[in-house]
């Protein structure tokens, strides 16, 4: 039997064998049905995943070197804007420093949720109400469905955790903090308003702590509670693939790692300009 012959169509009952559980039927099919309405080259049959999993065993290269690099660069600003807000006077330079880094990451994350790797992609993770809440539900089951890329939640959440890291880097070029030191952009908009957006990008500031917050959370619950290695994940790249629902075709997921290298080069110049040309307003 050739390889052909055993490739089986998503909506097989057969596929729903291969994966037992109940539980996970939904967000087989439904995940799968979600992106291939919207792009017929995401259909994932069986014969797919099987190629997949036993092409890279166990573990599976989930998150590029820039996705990883993005994590721990917007972690590490994002902290130190916070600590050096809180110190105030000379710090501030270094606090607006900050802010332009956090700007640029998001701009880079913005692009390379176009331009970047299989699980990088915005299409890839963002999925329909109809399946967040399906999502939803078996999560207070606790019968969630394991994904390699962002779960539907997570990457609702993802999507959140940049809007706000946007409003609060690109809030704080309008902000002064009324003695000496000023956002770049604050001659746009006046001081009134100037004094405006800084209460804004205070309070913000709180909800986006709050959303970090959740996140820590819910990466904890996946880690210790189900087991899945979620931390590891965002350090190596690589991810336990085997029960997941989001599985890449094998030809979806390899890319030259050259082509990505410099794809992921072009788009980090691309966004420095962005943020260069923003501060030239
Ligand atoms: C300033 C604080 C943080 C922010 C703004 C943040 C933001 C994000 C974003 C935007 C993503 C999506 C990555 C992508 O697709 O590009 C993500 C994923 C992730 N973050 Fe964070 N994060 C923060 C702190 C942390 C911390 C402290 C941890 C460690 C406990 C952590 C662990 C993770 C993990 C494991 C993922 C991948 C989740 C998955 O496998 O679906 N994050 N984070
Ligand atoms: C994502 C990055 C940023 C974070 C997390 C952040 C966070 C904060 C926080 C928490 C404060 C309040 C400190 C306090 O308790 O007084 C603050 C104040 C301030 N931020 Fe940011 N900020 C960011 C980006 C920026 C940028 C890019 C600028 C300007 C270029 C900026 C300009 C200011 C100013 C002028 C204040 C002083 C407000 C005052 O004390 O009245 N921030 N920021």
């Amino acid at each position: 039997m050739t390889l052909a012959d055993t490739r089986l169509h998503i909506s097989s009952p057969l596929l729903l064998l291969t994966y037992g559980e109940q539980e996970r039927k939904f967000a087989i099919i439904s995940t799968v049905k979600d992106h291939s309405d919207r792009d017929p080259s995401m259909t994932t049959t069986t014969a797919d995943a099987t190629d997949n999993i036993s092409a890279h065993g166990q573990k599976s290269q989930v998150w590029d070197i820039f996705v990883r690099l993005f994590h721990w660069a917007l972690v590490f600003f994002i902290g130190f804007a916070w600590w050096t807000g809180e110190q105030g006077g000379e710090w501030m330079q270094w606090h607006m420093r900050c802010g332009y880094a956090v700007l640029g990451l998001v701009i880079f994350r913005l692009l390379w949720g176009f331009a970047g790797s299989f699980y990088a992609r915005f299409r890839q993770f963002i999925y329909s109400p109809k399946t967040t809440l399906q999502y939803l539900g078996s999560l207070l089951q606790r019968k969630e469905p394991v994904y390699a890329g962002h779960n539907p939640l997570g990457g609702w959440a993802v999507v959140l955790l940049l809007l706000l890291c946007a409003f609060q880097a690109g809030s704080g070029l309008f902000a002064n903090d009324d003695i000496f030191t000023e956002g770049p952009l604050v001659h746009l908009v006046g001081y009134d308003l100037s004094i405006e957006i800084t209460k804004w990008h205070k309070t913000m500031f709180n909800v986006l702590l709050a959303v970090i917050a959740v996140h820590v959370v819910g990466v904890i619950y996946h880690q210790r509670f189900r087991k899945e290695p979620l931390l590891q994940g965002m350090i190596t790249g690589q991810k336990p693939v085997a029960e997941a629902v989001d599985l890449a075709t094998a030809e979806q997921a390899t890319k030259s790692p050259a082509r990505l290298i410099v794809t992921g080069l072009i788009v980090i110049a691309v966004s420095v300009a962005a943020v260069w040309g923003l501060l030239s307003l």
